[in-house]
């Protein structure tokens, strides 16, 4: 009989991560879940078909049901604490944890101590991925632990929750962790980079879009994804970040602490953690990663909020996972888009709007003259005879219906009534 699973952790990540074990995971249905929130555990729950998942009330409810249990929680004190809770389930002796969290490597060490010394099977599991790869099942896990508990978690793994794995099979449970916070050095000093290079081009006169190109060319990945994400402006916009600042300064902080005990210093990343400061002192909690381009703007003497390069409903789109909101927004509703440019419409973007919407309105216009020319046509040529009034009336009713319809539905996209509204930005960011 499948696995029982249980799902701890319904963050950013933990929900993508979560919808790819109920959906293809060999597990026995329902997946128990749990989450600090419960009404997001609710909210996520009602996304599947019933009998697919259950909202359980407890850590402790759901430990006692499952065999595997996954946890994917904020940090190192958190981890720890819902550890303690599990422990309160009683007897786990069998049950196989995979905690997927980014926590301090000495902390996995301890962690894992417990759970085996009371009988279970621990997986240091943490993934490499943005919240967006997560929803996909495009991941990259790093699995490590004993060989026999590694080969019971990897079928969660890829194919499910990732597109590929680094397997650490045999290897001590710190060792995942290790290269998970290396791993994520490489974000923030790619964030750092980006920022520091558009904001030089943007001052230099040479222009973002130009930095920009040259990214997509030569650096493809998350490269691209960070520059646009970072132009977007969405992620001071979003009322909860794609990539915590408290996340970011976790990791980094996680990062030198390992380098310091290791006796290197990380200086690129001691710039980009100052930096990640200054987003959680202007940002506060709602803070993201992306911030650092603000910082990096406000040292260089620019307006800290943060100019958007690129066209702001293609940036979105691309950034964030709302793009069928936004290609929605984009296709019938073109002509309400902001296009922010250091606050101002871009006036090379915006013009064209402009002139796409005049050209859209003048098609009416040109509509109603072609059907007019017709009509009379109709009018003058409708054979002579008794049946002339006949042919009038039917070919200029028909035609003036077909351009009826044509027109309210083109109307309706031009000037939609009702238009779909993006739920997660904050209130001073939603454009009406
Ligand atoms: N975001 C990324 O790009 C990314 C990528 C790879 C790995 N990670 C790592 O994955 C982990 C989760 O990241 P995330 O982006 O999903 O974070 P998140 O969106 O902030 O979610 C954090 C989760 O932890 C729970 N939590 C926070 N404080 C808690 C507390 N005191 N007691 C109990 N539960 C608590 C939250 O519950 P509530 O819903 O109640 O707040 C939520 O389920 C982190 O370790 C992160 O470093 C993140």
């Amino acid at each position: 009989m499948a696995p029982k699973a249980f799902w701890i952790g319904l963050g950013n990540m933990g929900r993508g991560m979560c919808k790819n074990v109920v959906e293809k995971a060999d597990v026995e249905h329902p997946v128990l879940i749990y989450n600090r929130t419960k009404q997001r555990s609710i909210e996520f729950s009602e996304k599947f078909p019933s009998g697919k998942t259950e909202v359980v009330d407890s850590v402790t409810a759901g430990v006692a049901q499952a065999d595997v249990i996954f946890t994917i929680l904020a940090k190192d004190d958190v981890v720890e604490a819902v550890a303690e809770e599990i422990f309160k389930a009683g007897d786990i002796t069998g049950k196989l944890f995979v905690e997927c969290s980014t926590i301090h490597p000495d902390t996995t060490t301890r962690l894992a101590k417990l759970f085996t010394d009371r009988g279970a099977e621990f997986v240091a599991a943490p993934v490499f991925g943005a919240p967006a790869m997560a929803e996909i099942g495009q991941l990259v896990g790093v699995l490590a632990g004993p060989e026999a508990s590694v080969e019971k978690a990897r079928q969660y793994f890829k194919g499910v929750m990732s597109r590929n794995d680094i397997d650490m099979s045999g290897e001590p449970y710190e060792k995942a962790l290790q290269l998970k916070v290396i791993g994520n050095t490489f974000v923030a000093n790619m964030v750092e980079q980006l920022s520091e290079g558009l904001v030089l081009s943007e001052k230099s006169g040479l222009g973002t879009q130009y930095l920009h190109s040259f990214v997509e060319n030569i650096f493809p990945g998350p490269f691209v994804a960070y520059s646009t994400r970072i132009q977007s402006g969405a992620y001071h916009e979003m009322s909860y970040p794609l990539f915590p600042v408290d996340l970011a300064l976790k990791d980094a902080g996680h990062a030198l602490n390992l380098a310091k005990a290791s006796g290197v210093r990380m200086k690129n990343l001691e710039v980009a953690n100052a930096h990640l400061l200054e987003v959680k002192k202007h940002d506060g909690e709602k803070g993201d990663i992306a911030g650092i381009y603000g910082a990096v703007r406000e040292e260089a003497g620019l307006k800290s909020v943060y100019s958007s390069t690129l066209p702001r409903s293609l940036a979105i789109r691309r950034a964030t996972p709302f793009a069928l909101v936004e290609t929605y927004r984009r296709t019938f509703a073109s002509h309400n888009l902001e296009i922010r440019n250091n606050g101002q419409r871009s006036n090379r973007t915006a013009g064209c709007n402009e002139a796409n919407t005049n050209t859209r309105r003048w098609s009416v216009i040109i509509g109603l003259v072609i059907v007019v020319a017709m009509s009379l046509a109709a009018w003058f040529f409708s054979p002579k005879g008794e049946n002339q009034v006949l042919w009038r009336s039917s070919l200029i009713l028909s035609i003036a219906s077909c351009f009826l319809m044509w027109a309210v539905t083109f109307l309706a996209q031009l000037h939609p009534l009702i238009e779909p509204r993006r739920s997660d930005l904050r209130k001073e960011y939603i454009h009406h």
